[in-house]
């Protein structure tokens, strides 16, 4: 029997979405919002309960297991990452979370990746990270790139982590101590992400096949492209160069440039990716609107979820006082796994 706690972050992404799954670049950090699973490792079954949902999963890994079907739901991914890891000993615990679920803060990754060290992952933290992304896909059908499973296992405390794609290179920021990075929720569920998500992928797939890589396309053959893969592929390669000026600006410790670079990067997800909603827009404005903030975006894959704002310190004394869910987060360590 051997006891196990792991810690998972979430992550939140500063700049760059919608353009790891197409070589680009991102801006994301790990968060001190996670996912913590304490229990033994015994036996030949998964038992676990959440503190943030009722019911008990079951999984018997000396029978097989239909993940689609597994209860309470968030049992998907435990078992879609048992399926790929295929343990020989169980698991039995509680998991508890302080992110929240399905809002952009990569909960699901945080939960792929705690269940993996849990069950006894041994190998490169890159394996780790492409486990847990084909476990996305096994366990609800989402394409999903590597920027949530990247930072979640790489994050570093103080830092921001920026991710070419393209090579897999991280480079650490340091992310300058007078800046704020507050988080609020839209109070809007996300919606429509797993078949809008598919969707975008595929329509950058097409245009980087007619123009070659997004990342680095240049404007004349974004312009010969016929609509909707323009405006896709031109979000590609603007929010990729607003990553690489984000990346300076920040080492340089430029909040007001980070901060205009992250409120362009909405606007063209906004209009260019179509992946905003109307009550993302008016929080993005409200909180531009404040003194001491520098600007703000949608983070994340979009249709709902959360907010993120970078601001002077202190600039947002209460996250709550916006939708009543806020929160002040900072950059993390990467995911931990102790006895
Ligand atoms: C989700 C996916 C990521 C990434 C973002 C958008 O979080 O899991 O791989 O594509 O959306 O940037």
């Amino acid at each position: 029997m051997t006891a196990v706690t792991v810690q998972a972050p979430g992550r939140v992404n500063l700049i760059g979405d919608h353009t790891d799954y197409a070589g680009g670049l991102a801006l994301p950090c790990a968060i001190d919002l996670g996912i913590t699973i304490r229990g033994e490792r015994n036996g030949s079954v998964i038992k676990l309960v959440s503190d943030a949902a009722a019911g008990t999963l079951k999984l018997d890994l000396t029978s097989s297991f239909d993940i689609a079907s597994m209860q309470p739901p968030w049992g998907r991914y435990v078992a879609a990452v048992a399926s790929e890891l295929e343990p020989t000993i169980g698991l039995q615990g509680i998991l508890r979370s302080t992110l929240p679920i399905g809002a952009g803060l990569s909960s699901s990754a945080a939960l792929e990746i705690a269940t993996a060290l849990a069950l006894g992952f041994e190998g490169e933290p890159m394996e780790l990270a492409l486990l847990s992304q084909r476990a996305e896909l096994r366990a609800v059908g989402v394409p999903c790139g590597l920027l949530d499973q990247s930072a979640i296992i790489f994050g570093r405390a103080n830092h921001a982590l920026l991710i070419d794609f393209s090579s897999m290179s991280i480079e650490y920021v340091a992310f300058p101590q007078n800046l704020d990075i507050v988080i609020v929720h839209s109070g809007q569920e996300r919606a429509l992400v797993d078949s809008q998500y598919q969707d975008r992928r595929e329509a950058c797939e097409q245009a980087a096949q007619l123009i070659g890589p997004l990342s680095h396309a240049d404007k004349t053959s974004i312009q010969s492209l016929d609509e909707p893969l323009r405006r896709r592929a031109r979000h590609v390669a603007t929010e990729c160069q607003r990553v690489r000026d984000a990346a300076f600006a920040l080492r340089n410790s430029d909040g007001a440039a980070v901060g205009k670079l992250m409120t362009e990067s909405h606007r063209s997800l906004r209009d260019d990716f179509e992946v905003s909603t109307a009550l993302i827009d008016q929080l993005v404005d409200r909180l531009v609107a404040r003194p001491g903030v520098f600007g703000a975006r949608v983070t994340g894959a979009g249709f709902g979820g959360c907010v993120v704002a970078l601001c002077e310190s202190g600039a947002i004394a209460d996250p709550n006082e916006l939708t009543g869910r806020g929160w002040i987060v900072h950059p993390s360590d990467g995911a931990t796994l102790s006895a």
